[in-house]
């Protein structure tokens, strides 16, 4: 009798210990696991990219909070939206942006001042008064007017600013991306931009913002327009590498050719818009967009991201932010393009699907890439604490 209620008991505590076990397991995905600014430590400031609506959605809000330190705002305070007509403004969304960021006590990182591309740029601003294509006086009196509003406006919230975007060409086309901007002034429009930043904004970082510059083509004509810059003396502090990488891609080495180049140059790098598509994307532009009709309705992860997949991006992952670490040095921020692979531009570039780029799913809930990060920067945090000396005792 005794025995029999003793094994009760012991029964009892089993289950309800086996219990609270599975519960504790389940909060501990999204709320208990270690903060990525924690782990990131002092290495570099950690960041997002984010919609207002997603900032103001208090699930979201309280997730960036939790884990970031610094907001880039997606879309809100692109010329585009923001200065629709010479004297037509609509500051209304990078107001509620600011003030946001700041309501969750996050810093600010201003983007983007001017976009160097035709399509995303409006017509008002690259034709005169006349109708006729406008004239470099004019483009860059503008340009002017557009910076020193903006920066005037967002400059005590922002501490960095991506001034420029996407202002070279890509691969082994020309040096400047053609556009209005390089047709008419060449590379005066970028250093007016810069300036007129640093005018209003003397402490902020400034950055050049851009993608594939590790490729050496590109990589090139990078190292060619920072150095022409410096050498006018335009206030240029940093290079933004987007980082919309691809499931697959192995950079590393010349990702590593391009922070020793740019350490040489004393450009800090910022890691602005960082993402890993797994629904890769190349081929849409490759043999003149033969193969988009096919791409258009290919969606292999609809129903999730098979664990091999998951693995493969974890990886990858791993694998960048070991550089990251090994040069933060030269890093100053990194920054994901968007919180959570449900609402990742890459479910809509360049065509419609299922992707999953981020640490966090669609739950909110950290994906196997967001450990294997957290496991790099603390495993290599602990190694920074091991004493030199003590490295060198250490048996062979
Ligand atoms: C993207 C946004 O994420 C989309 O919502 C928008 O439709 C287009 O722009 N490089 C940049 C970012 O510098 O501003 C782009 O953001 C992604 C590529």
């Amino acid at each position: 009798m005794r025995v029999h209620s003793l094994v009760t008991v012991w029964l009892l505590g089993l289950v309800s210990n086996l219990i609270s076990a599975g519960v504790a397991q389940e909060s501990d995905n999204s709320s208990s696991v270690v903060p990525l600014k924690e782990a990131v430590g002092e290495r570099f400031q950690i960041g997002v990219g984010v919609s207002e609506q997603t900032l103001s959605d208090p699930n979201c809000a309280e997730l960036i909070g939790r884990h970031f330190q610094v907001l880039t705002p997606e879309n809100c305070m692109k010329p585009q939206g923001i200065h629709p007509g010479e004297n037509e403004w609509n500051f209304a969304a990078a107001d509620r942006f600011v003030a946001s960021a700041r309501q969750h006590k996050l810093g600010v990182v201003g983007h983007c001042l001017v976009w160097a591309k035709d399509d995303r740029t409006d017509q008002w601003m690259k034709q005169g008064d006349d109708g006729q294509p406008v004239s470099r006086e004019q483009l860059l009196r503008r340009i002017e007017q557009h910076v020193s509003k903006v920066v005037g406006r967002y400059g005590e919230a922002a501490t960095m600013w991506d001034v420029v975007n996407e202002a070279l060409a890509d691969g082994s086309d020309g040096y400047l991306r053609d556009s209005v901007y390089s047709r008419t002034c060449g590379i005066d429009f970028i250093e007016t931009a810069f300036r007129s930043a640093r005018k209003q904004d003397p402490d902020a970082l400034l950055i050049y913002n851009d993608y594939n510059c590790h490729f050496p083509d590109k990589r090139q004509k990078l190292i060619r327009l920072l150095t022409e810059l410096k050498e006018r003396g335009v206030p240029v502090d940093a290079y933004g590498m987007q980082g919309h990488f691809e499931l697959g891609d192995d950079s590393l080495a010349q990702l590593r050719e391009t922070f020793v180049a740019l350490r040489q140059l004393n450009i800090k790098v910022v890691v602005s818009e960082l993402d890993i598509d797994v629904v890769t994307r190349g081929r849409w532009w490759a043999d003149d967009g033969k193969y988009r009709d096919e791409l258009r309705i290919y969606d292999p992860y609809v129903n999730g991201l098979p664990a091999e997949v998951a693995q493969q991006q974890s990886d990858q992952y791993a694998a960048l932010f070991r550089l990251f670490d090994e040069y933060q040095d030269v890093i100053a921020r990194v920054s994901f393009w968007n919180l959570h692979d449900g609402q990742s531009w890459l479910n809509d570039f360049p065509w419609k699907r299922t992707n999953h780029p981020l640490l966090f799913d669609r739950e909110l809930e950290p994906k196997p890439a967001y450990f294997e990060v957290l496991s790099v920067l603390q495993r290599a945090k602990s190694a920074q604490n091991i004493e030199p000396s003590l490295v060198s005792e250490a048996p062979m």
